[in-house]
C-alpha cells in the first residue's frame, strides 16, 4: 500500500514537472537578448543553477565563538568562495542580526563582488535587501513612515519621492535590489504584517504602489541611483483565514480577480522587474507551486519578464510544511517548474544541498534546460538592466544626499500627510501652549513605535540602534512646549509573554497623581514592533490595561487625546466615545513624532485619510465595499456593517463643502468616456489638503453588487476660503465586475457615481 502511494505520488510529480512551462523566448532579436542568449550559452548547468541561488549574507560573513555573526560585520573569504567560486550561487540577501554602517557595506559589496570583477566568474551577485520603510538596514538611513502610513497619505507623489530616497539610500549602501513594496491587500486586521500594505483597497494599492515602484526604479532600466522593486508577496498571503502569519487562505475567484491580482498586474503594467511569491497556501495550492498564477497569469497572461524569487526557505518548506511535497528534492522540482525562477534557500548546508539537487534534477530532465535557460535568462535580465555586469561596485562617493536634511523633510512631509485625525470634540485641537500637558502610555517614550518591525532589526524591538537626534512624542511635546509644561508618566508598558505582546502597568500611583496635575492628556498607545510569526495576536482588541489608562482619566474629568502608534486597526471602542480627540499615527518613522506635534498645535493641517476600515468589535469585521446585501439590518450594533471609523475617513481643522457634482452624459455605452466633475470650497481661514475621492456602486446587476467600489482620487491643496473644480473621467472598467461566466463585465443598468455626500446617477447602454 505505501508503495502505491509513493508510485502515484511520484507520477503526480513527474506530471507536475512536465507541465508545459511559459519561459520568455530565446529566440528574440533584441540586442538584450541576444547578450543575454550570449552569455547564457557560454554557462555550465552548475554556474546556471547557482544563479538561482540565494544566500543570505550571515552564511558568507565572519562568525564569532558563539557561531554569531561578528561585529563589524566582515566576509569570510573562505566561505564566500565556496558560494561563488564553488557554487556559482547568483544572489545574497539581507544582514544578520543588525543594522551596518556604510562603511561595513563599502567593505562587504565589493568583497562579493570581487571574483566577477577579477573575471573569475561571468556574472555578477545580486544583493537584496529589506529597505520597506527606508534603508532600515543602513546606519543613519532616512527612515519614512511605514507603508500602511505612506498609503494613509493618499499622495501618490509622496510615495513616489520615497521611493526615490529609498532607492538613493539603498543604492549608496551598495544595493540594487529591494524586497519592496508589498502590494498584499490588507483585509486581515488579526495579520502581523498590516501596516506593510497599503490597505483594503485594490485601487488605492495599484496607485500607490505603482508610485512607489516608479520611486525605486525610474523606470525598466534602473540607472545608478535607482534599485529594482520586488512586488511581494505574489499572491493572496495577507487573508489567511486564522490570521495567523502564513496560514492558509481560501479566496474565491472573484476575489482574487477583483481584489487581490489588480494591484500586482498595475505593478507589472510600470515595469517591476521582480516578484516574490506567496509563502501561504491558497486554495489548498501553496504558493511556490502555483504554476497558475506564477508561469499562466504572471508571465503568460501578463506578460511579466523579470524574475521570482521565493520567500524565506520556501523551497524547503513545501516539504517541510505544506506537506505537498514528499521529498526535498520533488519540492524543488515542483516549485521550479512552477514558476519560481530564485530560491532564497537561504542558509548553509541547504544551500549547498540544494545546489547539488538542482543541477542532478536537470541532469535526469525533471527540470528541462528550457525552464532553466529561461529562469537564468530573466535572472541576468534584471542584473543587466540593473548595470550589474558593468558596474558591480558602485562608486560609493557619489551619494552625498544620504541621510541628508532633504530627505528627512521629505519623511516629515510623510508624516503629516499621514497622520489620521479621528475624532476632535469640545474644541480640543489645535492644542493651546499654555496648558500642562501630561504625556502618557506605553508608546509615548520610545522611537521603536514610532518605527514598527523592519527597523534596523527584523523585528525593530531593539532600542540600541534607534537614530541619535529622532524624538519620541515624549521628547517632541518636550520641545515645543519647554519641559517646565510637560508632565510625563508612562503607566504601562508592552512587553512579550510567551511570544505575545501584553500590557501590563509601570507605577500607577504616579501616573494617577500626574494625572491630576494635567489641563490635557495625550494618551500614546498601542503595538509592541512586531512582524510575521513574532507578530501573531490572540485578540483585535487592545490590552484591558492600555484601555484603563484612558478610564482613570477620565474618571478625573480630564482632557484626553488618544494617540495610536499601531501597525493594525486595534479595537479601542470602550474608550471611544469619552475621548475628546484620536488620532491615528500609523508607524509614522523617525519624524512622526514631530509631524505629530506640528499637527496637533495647528502648525500644519490634517490631511491623512484611513486607509482601512477601522472595526468596532472583534464581531463584526466588515469591509467598506462590502455588498449592498450584508446591511440587511441596518438598525445600530446589529448592522454587520458597523465600523468605529470608514475607510477613507479622516478629520481635518477646515470646514469643506462639496457641491455641483456634475456628470457629462446621464446615458454611456461601453465605448465612451465620462467626465465627473465636483466643486470642493475651503470655508475655513485655513488651508487644507483634501483628499477628493470617487466612488462607483452598480444599483442592480446579476450578482450582488458592492455598495460602493473607489475608483479615483485626487489629493489637492485647498488654499483658505478658496473653491476648486475637479474633473474625472470614468470609463467601461470603472463599472465592470467578476461576473458569474468568468470574465469581466459591464452590464447594462443604472450606476451612482458619488464624491462625499453627493451623487449622480447614470445608466450603462452597450452599443
Ligand atoms: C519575508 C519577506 C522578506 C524576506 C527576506 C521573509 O520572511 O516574508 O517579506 O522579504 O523574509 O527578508
Amino acid at each position: 500500500m505505501k508503495k502505491l502511494i509513493y508510485l502515484s505520488s511520484g507520477l503526480l510529480l513527474l506530471l507536475l514537472s512536465c507541465k508545459s512551462v511559459q519561459t520568455i523566448s530565446s529566440s528574440s532579436n533584441t540586442n538584450e537578448d541576444k547578450t543575454l542568449n550570449a552569455r547564457i550559452a557560454q554557462m555550465s548547468i552548475e554556474e546556471k543553477i547557482g544563479q538561482t541561488c540565494q544566500i543570505t549574507l550571515d552564511v558568507i560573513s565572519q562568525t564569532d565563538a558563539n557561531g554569531a555573526v561578528s561585529a563589524p560585520c566582515v566576509i569570510d573569504t573562505a566561505k564566500l568562495n565556496e558560494a561563488i567560486l564553488k557554487y556559482h550561487v547568483g544572489s545574497v540577501l539581507n544582514v544578520g542580526a543588525h543594522t551596518l554602517s556604510l562603511e561595513e557595506w563599502k567593505g562587504i559589496i565589493p568583497a562579493i563582488q570581487h571574483s566577477y570583477v577579477t573575471g573569475k566568474t561571468k556574472v555578477p551577485v545580486i544583493y537584496g535587501i529589506d529597505a520597506i520603510h527606508g534603508v532600515n538596514y543602513t546606519v543613519g538611513a532616512t527612515l519614512f513612515p511605514q507603508e500602511i502610513g505612506l498609503a494613509a497619505t493618499w499622495n501618490p507623489e509622496l510615495a513616489k519621492t520615497f521611493g526615490e530616497i529609498t532607492a538613493y539610500e539603498t543604492r549608496a549602501s551598495g544595493i540594487p535590489w529591494n524586497f519592496s513594496p508589498v502590494l498584499d491587500l490588507g483585509r486581515q486586521p488579526l495579520w502581523s504584517r498590516t501596516f506593510e500594505t497599503l490597505g483594503e483597497d485594490p485601487y488605492l494599492i495599484s496607485q500607490m504602489g505603482s508610485a512607489i515602484i516608479d520611486g525605486y526604479q525610474g523606470g525598466t532600466n534602473p540607472d545608478e541611483y535607482h534599485v529594482a522593486a520586488c512586488m511581494k508577496h505574489f499572491v493572496g498571503y495577507s487573508a489567511a483565514n486564522s490570521g495567523r502569519d502564513r496560514t492558509p487562505a481560501w479566496i474565491p475567484e472573484k476575489y482574487m480577480k477583483e481584489l487581490f491580482l489588480p494591484s500586482f498586474k498595475a505593478a507589472v503594467e510600470h515595469g517591476a522587474l521582480t516578484v516574490m511569491i506567496n509563502s501561504g497556501a491558497v486554495n489548498g495550492v501553496p504558493g511556490h507551486i502555483n504554476h497558475h498564477l506564477i508561469t499562466e497569469t504572471l508571465k503568460g497572461e501578463w506578460g511579466f519578464k523579470g524574475f521570482a524569487v521565493s520567500d524565506w526557505e520556501d523551497f524547503i518548506m513545501l516539504h517541510t510544511v505544506h506537506s505537498t511535497s514528499p521529498s526535498l528534492a520533488d519540492a524543488y522540482v515542483q516549485a521550479f517548474n512552477a514558476g519560481v525562477d530564485m530560491s532564497m534557500v537561504p542558509l548553509s548546508p541547504q544551500y549547498q544541498e540544494y545546489c547539488n539537487i538542482m543541477v542532478n534534477a536537470v541532469k535526469t530532465g525533471k527540470i528541462s534546460m528550457e525552464r532553466l535557460d529561461d529562469a537564468v535568462r530573466r535572472i541576468l535580465l534584471v542584473k543587466s538592466r540593473l548595470g550589474l555586469f558593468e558596474r558591480p561596485v558602485p562608486t560609493f562617493e557619489n551619494y552625498p544626499k544620504f541621510g541628508s536634511a532633504e530627505f528627512q523633510q521629505a519623511s516629515l512631509n510623510s508624516a503629516l500627510e499621514s497622520i489620521t485625525l479621528l475624532k476632535n470634540e469640545n474644541g480640543i485641537l489645535p492644542l493651546s501652549k499654555n496648558q500642562k500637558v501630561l504625556i502618557a502610555g506605553p508608546t509615548s517614550n520610545n522611537l521603536i513605535y514610532l518605527n514598527g518591525a523592519w527597523t534596523h532589526t527584523w523585528q525593530g524591538v531593539d532600542t540600541a540602534y534607534n537614530t541619535s537626534g529622532c524624538l519620541t512624542v515624549r521628547e517632541a511635546f518636550e520641545k515645543k512646549l519647554g519641559k517646565e509644561n510637560c508632565l510625563f508618566s508612562q503607566g504601562a508598558e508592552l512587553y512579550s509573554n510567551e511570544g505575545f505582546e501584553k500590557t501590563r502597568f509601570v507605577n500607577l500611583p504616579d501616573y494617577k497623581e500626574k494625572l491630576k496635575q494635567a489641563d490635557v492628556v495625550v494618551l500614546c498607545l498601542g503595538e509592541l514592533p512586531a512582524t510575521e510569526k513574532p507578530g501573531d495576536i490572540l485578540s483585535l482588541n487592545l490590552d484591558i490595561e492600555q484601555r484603563e489608562l484612558a478610564k482613570l482619566a477620565y474618571e478625573q474629568n480630564k482632557k484626553v487625546i488618544i494617540v495610536l502608534l499601531e501597525g493594525r486597526p486595534r479595537i479601542i471602542h470602550d474608550i471611544v466615545p469619552q475621548a475628546d480627540g484620536i488620532i491615528q499615527a500609523y508607524l509614522p518613522g523617525n519624524y512622526g513624532a514631530e509631524a505629530l506635534v506640528q499637527l496637533m498645535f495647528g502648525d500644519v493641517n490634517f490631511s491623512g485619510k484611513l486607509p482601512y476600515t477601522y472595526p468596532k468589535f472583534d464581531g463584526v469585521i466588515e469591509f467598506y465595499d462590502h455588498p449592498k446585501s450584508v446591511d440587511r439590518s441596518k438598525s445600530g450594533d446589529f448592522s454587520a456593517y458597523n465600523p468605529e471609523w470608514d475607510f477613507g475617513y479622516g478629520l481635518s481643522y477646515s470646514n469643506i463643502r462639496y457641491s455641483d457634482l456634475t456628470v457629462s452624459q446621464e446615458i454611456f455605452s461601453d465605448k465612451d468616456s465620462i467626465a465627473v466633475s465636483v466643486r470642493v470650497k475651503n470655508e475655513s481661514a485655513i488651508s487644507c489638503k483634501e483628499v477628493i475621492q470617487l466612488y462607483v456602486s452598480d444599483d442592480y446587476a446579476s450578482m450582488i453588487p458592492s455598495g460602493k467600489s473607489l475608483k479615483r482620487f485626487y489629493k489637492m491643496e485647498i488654499p483658505a476660503f478658496t473653491e476648486v473644480k475637479k474633473t474625472f473621467y470614468l470609463n467601461k472598467t470603472d463599472f465592470q465586475f467578476f461576473g458569474s461566466n468568468g470574465a469581466f463585465i459591464m452590464e447594462d443598468g443604472v450606476f451612482t457615481i458619488s464624491i462625499a455626500d453627493l451623487s449622480r446617477k447614470v445608466s450603462c447602454k452597450k452599443k
